[in-house]
């Protein structure tokens, strides 16, 4: 009996101990998803653990250049977010850690497979597809037939009414260049490029500020992953959201562990916390309808519905490597952002 007591207040000991420690524990995580749901991760995980989380958004492309900046004295632990060619390129790169979680399975092959392509250095965390929306209001106003291809979206008619982000610091944007080059081959995309660009007003930081300038009035069609445009519908503002005519890209939003994380095992615990099916079903109270990696998670009746749209068979390997994404950047540079308007 005294034996029992003995270790019962041993363990309850160790436990308050570990608890104290944990509470004094740390995670600096670099958020490349949309604001509101990086800070729903954030609290999320610091509540169910107890581990400070320091969280910054910045878009894919500009997490990873920073990742790639800081690699000699790294300072953040876990990169959640962003599409995966960011993700890809820095596991090519060495600038991200191996890692098997043990919830691996319980999710949907499409992330297992961003995985086994970079040697468990990334994991897919969500989906969604490219897609762009327009303000009705705006349309109407402008006299402007509706839009359903990409193509319509080059027409002179459109002129100054068209916005993206630029693909050197955003993943959506840069998804948006690699899935003209697959859908139309390389130089048809870059054809469709440098039109587009005629009709751009304005190449923003973020992949989702085109449409959220097009739900305040202030822009009438934003090229965006389609989950974007859904967030802006469903909060009341007039954007029509479209699957384009031709078929489209998507995307595979990803997660990895910085190499050379100074707060290691409370990366590895972020990294698990975030795949299961509770910490993926915060999505949906903010608005994020991408679809989640865990197949448990819940999906929203309002999340574009993947298995109806017309995808392309996207080579993520292939446009997340580092050779092709600088190169497509690079001729990106070259030859279409600096065209005369
Ligand atoms: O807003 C959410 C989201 O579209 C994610 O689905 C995507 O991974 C991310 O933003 C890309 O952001 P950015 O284009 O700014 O890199």
């Amino acid at each position: 009996m005294k034996k029992t007591t003995t270790i019962a207040l041993l363990s309850s000991a160790l436990l308050a101990s570990s608890t104290a420690l944990a509470s004094a524990d740390k995670l600096t995580f670099y958020c490349s998803a949309q604001e509101e749901w990086c800070q729903v991760m954030a609290n999320g995980f610091q509540d169910a653990t107890g581990i400070e989380v320091n969280m910054t958004r910045k878009s894919s492309g500009e997490t990873f250049a920073q990742v790639k900046a800081e690699s000699s004295n790294p300072k953040g632990d876990v990169w959640w977010g962003g599409t995966g060619d960011p993700h890809l390129q820095a596991a090519e790169e060495g600038l991200t850690e191996p890692y098997v979680s043990p919830m691996r399975g319980e999710l949907n092959d499409w992330a297992i497979s961003q995985a086994e392509s970079a040697g468990d250095k990334t994991i897919g965390i969500y989906s969604g597809a490219l897609g762009y929306g327009y303000n009705s209001d705006l349309l109407k106003a402008n006299n402007l037939p509706e839009p359903k291809c990409w193509k319509d979206l080059t027409k002179p008619e459109y002129k100054g009414h068209v916005q993206m982000a630029n693909p050197n610091s955003s993943g959506t944007a840069y998804t948006t260049l690699a899935t003209m080059v697959q859908l139309f081959g390389e130089e048809d995309g870059f054809q469709f490029m440098k039109d587009l660009h005629k009709n751009i007003n304005q190449y923003t930081k973020s992949g989702s500020a085109p449409i959220k300038a097009a739900g305040r009035g202030e822009n009438t069609i934003g090229i965006v992953f389609m989950h974007d445009a859904v967030n802006q519908a469903v909060s009341g503002f007039p954007i029509e959201v479209v699957a384009p005519c031709e078929g489209t890209g998507y995307e595979i939003g990803s997660m990895s562990i910085i190499k050379g994380a100074r707060n290691l095992e409370e990366a590895k615990k972020f990294y698990d916390w975030a795949l299961t099916d509770e910490a993926q079903s915060l999505a949906l109270g903010v608005k994020a309808f991408q679809v989640p990696s865990n197949k448990g998670a819940e999906t929203s009746p309002s999340a574009p519905d993947l298995s109806s749209i017309k995808l392309i068979d996207y080579d993520f390997k292939k446009y997340g490597s580092s050779d092709e994404r600088k190169r497509l950047l690079k001729k990106w540079d070259d030859e279409v952002s600096t065209l005369p308007q």
